[in-house]
């Protein structure tokens, strides 16, 4: 029997009625990579529940096991709402100024961190490959092998990760991302965030730096790298080209009535960009009087996080604005600006990239952006619409066809979009053929092997090997046998 793989992460997508929630980079990812391999999804079921349940709840679903636990209303508030979005998710994306930090909110953190931990101890078995995901569970590996686990465990941030600075502003970040080199392998989605990273690592007091992006410290060696997260992409350009025969399609051209359409797909979240997105569209407008009525902004934004005051705010803000240029410049037989917070199927999702003449993907800041890459995979390779990138976004490292914009500078997102609109066939095409043949060749199944295949090198070091063997070699005592080497180290 070939090992498991464990993937944890918080957000679980059990597929369920009712269970509609705009899918992120990590889901997406996540269920792409469970998809030919034997596994396990293991995290929060998304919902709030008082009862203690020592054992997750296991539902099977499209040939993957998911186990789920519940959180506890206080869990949810300090933990996901807490640390996790109000401190983790701002310092990580360079926005120091929204963190909110409190000491309960940091226990809270840990604290489920280690009942995650309690509950995967009870199912892991001992050829068990365990992949954790995302700045929720940053201290997980540590609670691991302080229960004695002694499996590859890696890590994989999906989001940013920031410069040395802005990592110390999280105050005991020792605590947090110190906790990072309980893992063998920590992976990034780009270099600069891995060397963001390396740079934190060199900081902590004794780190050195080995061979191959390894890194020792406090004893324990820990690997970094850079994999970037990609997409299905055979499998999404098939299903944008049978979603444009679709009703939904039609529908959308019809009502369209010859406007061009310009897209915006993103979570409704202050790093995405939205204002400055709209503004820069508004500065197109009025720097391009001939466009107008001949263009269409369709920008969906499912809503997000609603409980955390910033995004309450995004929201006010997005809204104020867009009415303001629908009302300035739009005209009885045409809007501007169509906003719709729904979240649309993936298949529906697809048609509409596919019929888009440009995709603003303008964040001021993100890991990867696989609205990006999907929308590249979902274009007529023989009539593509143009991508307009932030350089700020993971995918701009990889999709280097895309008109890289910087989201700060309306005029120039202004002009790179009167630039898409107007892009000629041929450049169109010459700017698509390269990207695409990129994500056919990085697609998600790559992602996965690439990291997986690191992973158990990693754990084929030499001293490590060695450490191991010898801890469980058979004359050791078998109270021995309980404490990995590194809780004994610790001990
Ligand atoms: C990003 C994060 C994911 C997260 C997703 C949706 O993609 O990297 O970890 O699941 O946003 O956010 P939510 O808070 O709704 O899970």
């Amino acid at each position: 029997m070939s090992p498991r793989l464990i993937i944890v992460s918080n957000r679980v997508a059990v597929p369920e009625p009712g269970n509609k929630q705009m899918a992120g980079g990590l889901v997406v990812a996540v269920k792409a990579a469970l998809r030919n391999r034997t596994g396990v999804w293991f995290g929060w079921s998304g919902k709030i529940d008082e009862t203690e349940t020592a054992q997750p709840r296991i539902v099977e679903r499209n040939h993957i096991t998911y186990a789920v636990i519940d959180l506890s209303k206080t869990d949810f508030e300090e933990y996901y709402n807490g640390l996790a979005n109000r401190v983790l998710w701002p310092i990580l994306h360079y926005r120091v100024d929204l963190q909110e930090y409190s000491r309960a909110d940091h226990s809270g953190y840990m604290r489920v961190n280690r009942q995650f931990a309690d509950r995967l101890s009870a199912f892991l078995r001992e050829d068990d490959v365990v992949w954790v995901h995302d700045y929720h569970l940053m201290p997980l590996a540590r609670e691991l092998r302080a229960r004695g686990h002694l499996n590859p465990i890696g890590f994989f941030l999906h989001i940013p990760c920031a410069p040395l600075d802005i990592l110390r502003t999280l105050p005991h970040h020792e605590e947090i991302l110190g906790a990072l080199t309980y893992y063998d392998l920590v992976g990034f989605q780009t270099e600069n965030d891995r060397d963001n990273f390396a740079a934190y690592l060199l900081a902590m007091p004794g780190a050195k730096e080995g061979r191959d992006l390894t890194f020792e410290v406090g004893g324990r060696q820990t690997r970094i790298g850079a994999f970037p997260v990609s997409i299905e992409t055979a499998t999404y350009a098939r299903l944008a080209r049978n979603a444009a025969r679709s009703p939904l399609a039609k529908e959308i051209k019809e009502s369209l009535t010859g406007l061009r359409l310009v897209l915006g797909v993103d979570r409704l979240d202050y790093s995405k960009g939205i204002v400055q997105r709209i503004n820069a569209f508004d500065r197109f407008l009025e720097v391009n009087p001939e466009w107008r009525s001949r263009v269409t902004l369709l920008q969906i934004t499912p809503r997000s996080r609603s409980d955390l005051k910033d995004y309450a705010a995004i929201e006010n803000e997005v809204t104020a604005l867009i009415s303001r240029v629908n009302g300035h410049y739009g005209e009885a037989s045409w809007t501007p600006i169509r906003y719709i917070n729904r979240v649309y199927s993936r298949t529906a999702l697809s048609g509409i990239y596919r019929a888009a003449d440009v995709a603003l993907v303008t964040p001021l800041r993100d890991g990867m952006n696989i609205v990006a890459k999907e929308y590249v995979a979902a274009q007529d390779p023989e009539n593509p619409g143009v991508l307009v990138l932030s350089q700020f976004a993971g995918a701009a490292a990889e999709l280097t066809g895309a008109l890289i914009v910087n989201p700060h500078e309306s005029d120039a997102v202004a002009a790179a979009l009167k630039r898409a609109l107007e892009m000629p066939l041929f450049e169109r095409r010459e700017r698509h053929g390269p990207m695409l043949e990129h994500l056919l060749v990085h697609n998600i199944e790559r992602w996965a092997e690439d990291y997986l295949a690191a992973l158990a090198e990693t754990r084929q070091r030499p001293s490590l090997m060695s450490e191991l063997r010898a801890f469980l070699s058979p004359s050791r005592s078998s109270t021995d046998r309980r404490a990995p080497p590194e809780a004994r180290r610790q001990a």
